[in-house]
């Protein structure tokens, strides 16, 4: 952003009076922290154990737990804070780790405790001797007089709903004095492109129906940029919302010539079964990419079963009677995480005391249990894939996989399942996942920087679990797309050498996949992004 490089001690930045800034890394703090667990532990510990500490410690969890420990540390530094008339954060905690954080008990005994599940308390047992401190850093952040929560979101409906939420969940922790900044707003326009229009119609309808949480906060609107926001000069220019200047390469053409969605299907055809799962952050697309690559499988005459959490509408009912050979099997998350809680409660709840309960109920509260209980559910369809085709929607992390493998709870529950008959070769979906005759991961993500360096971080974490990615889809691109005006072709311009470096670098193979002007719903236009 400033052009300098950072670090982990407080520096001026030169070219800005007045601005000092630190940047916390969060893996090289995660790795400390993880340091600080594990040395002792290994004294004492197996083999077996370590690695299962080792995985407990290698999550998000961790990271949020590391990073939090930091910025306590400099938001409880008196000299620091009083040093500057404003401390900004570029990211707060969830508030799943506050509320950790909040509960009395003893962290420490989780780490040994814990064994046998996949938990979110192993990351906790670093931070006993600072309690104290951590009570302090709440209390400000709840503090309306000093500290203001600024939510940021997207124009779009989901972006929307996921800010509404963490707004009334940090607000039940006590930090209300809440603010709003919609980012990336399409501008009014002139001219007739079709694109920009629809764009500009789908964010104000977004923002129109903003759920009532985030309505009443105060709000600013920042518009779409053409230029990526990086250095000085394009922040200033931002902050003082003057025109970016003409891009160098502006007689190039925006529209790009890449694969398309059609040559990864027709690879995935040759086989005539398996298992493809669809991975990314929120929102990228994944159910979209899912149910568009079930319906081509499925209308070139394939059997398919497409399974989804998605209950939106979008995939809509239709799609199998349009389309005979696919299947599809809907998974309600809210419905498999009670399932999976009461069994948890069950088999735990009664060794343990009031706190014991407490952290326990607040442990299954995290993203973790989600996906564990998804998964569990997807699990139970993962076998048909020997048979015909299974298309899922939405991938456990390869975080998730090691806790469930290293934890052995994966293990027991596949042997409680398939009895007591020892000759059968039994096929985990863990080695299901790993074997890349039978599964394919496909990595969704968007033509920008942050959302590129995600998915490599989501790729990096799969070949930790011994998966390897099988293409990465490249979706909502501008660059692929038909358009003339102005500030989208600049951003197309500006999504090439994003492109260039997936096809070069990161994927095996990949496809680009352009921004449509209508959400793709339905069979027709689900199969228009794959026949174009
Ligand atoms: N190529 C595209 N062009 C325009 N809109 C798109 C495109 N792909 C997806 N969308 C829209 O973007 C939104 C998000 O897509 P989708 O629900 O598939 O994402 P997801 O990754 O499954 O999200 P979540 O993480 O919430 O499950 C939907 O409204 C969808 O219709
Ligand atoms: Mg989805």
């Amino acid at each position: 952003m400033f052009e300098t490089t950072l670090g982990n001690e407080v520096r001026a930045i030169t070219a800005v009076p007045g601005l000092d800034a630190i940047e916390v890394d969060p893996e090289a703090a995660a790795q400390a922290y993880r340091d600080r667990i594990l040395t002792p532990l290994a004294e004492t510990a197996s083999e077996e154990e370590m690695r299962s500490a080792t995985e407990q410690l290698s999550g998000a969890c961790t990271t949020e737990i590391a990073a939090f420990d930091e910025f306590t540390s400099l938001l409880t530094d008196p000299d620091l804070v009083d040093r500057y008339d404003h401390v900004i954060f570029d990211t707060a905690p969830t508030g799943h780790t506050i509320r950790l954080l909040k509960l009395p008990g003893a962290w420490s005994g989780f780490l040994s405790t814990g064994k046998g599940d996949a938990s979110c308390l192993g990351p906790l047992a670093g931070l006993d001797k600072q309690k104290a401190r951590y009570a302090e850093a709440v209390e400000r952040l709840s503090d309306a007089q000093e500290t203001r929560l600024i939510l940021v979101a997207r124009p779009r409906t989901s972006a929307l709903k996921e800010v509404a939420r963490t707004a009334e969940e940090l607000a039940a922790i006590g930090l209300r004095n809440q603010h709003l900044a919609i980012n990336g707003v399409m501008p009014t326009m002139e001219g007739d492109d079709a694109l920009a229009q629809a764009l500009y119609n789908k964010d104000q309808a977004a923002l129109d129906q903003m759920p009532e949480v985030i309505r009443q906060l105060p709000r600013e609107d920042f518009p779409l940029r053409p230029e990526n926001l990086v250095g000085l000069d394009a922040l200033k220019r931002f902050a003082r919302s003057q025109p970016a200047p003409a891009d160098a390469a502006s007689t190039h053409a925006a529209t790009g010539d890449y694969p398309d969605l059609s040559t990864l299907v027709d690879d995935v055809e040759v086989r005539d079964k398996g298992l493809l799962m669809f991975m990314g952050k929120g929102g990228v697309g994944k159910t979209t990419m899912a149910a568009a690559f079930a319906a081509e499988l499925a209308r070139r005459g394939h059997e398919v079963l497409l399974t989804t959490t998605d209950p939106a509408a979008h995939l809509n009912e239709t799609l199998g009677d349009v389309l005979p050979n696919l299947t599809v099997s809907r998974i309600d998350p809210a419905v498999e995480i009670e399932r999976y809680k009461d069994e948890v409660m069950k088999r735990k709840g009664k060794h343990l005391d009031a706190e014991g309960l407490a952290m326990l109920e607040e442990d299954l509260r995290s993203p973790c249990t989600e996906e564990i209980a998804v998964f569990q559910a997807f699990s139970r369809v993962i076998r048909e894939s020997s048979k015909h085709f299974v298309v899922m929607d939405t991938a456990p992390t390869g975080h998730t996989l090691l806790l469930l493998d290293t934890t052995g709870s994966y293990h027991q529950d596949m042997m409680r399942h398939s009895g007591d008959d020892k000759s059968v070769r039994m096929v985990t979906p863990m080695m299901r996942l790993q074997d890349p005759d039978a599964t394919q991961v496909m990595i969704v993500t968007l033509a920008e920087t942050t959302p590129i360096l995600e998915a490599e971080k989501l790729q990096q974490d799969l070949r930790r679990a011994g998966i390897e990615p099988w293409a990465w889809i490249i979706n909502a691109s501008l660059a692929a797309a038909d358009t003339r005006h102005p500030l989208l072709a600049q951003r197309a311009r500006a999504e090439h050498p994003q492109i260039e470096k997936v096809a070069s670098d990161l994927a095996a193979r990949f496809a680009v996949v352009p921004m449509q002007a209508e959400d793709p719903a339905g069979a027709d236009r689900l199969l228009s992004l794959v026949q174009l």
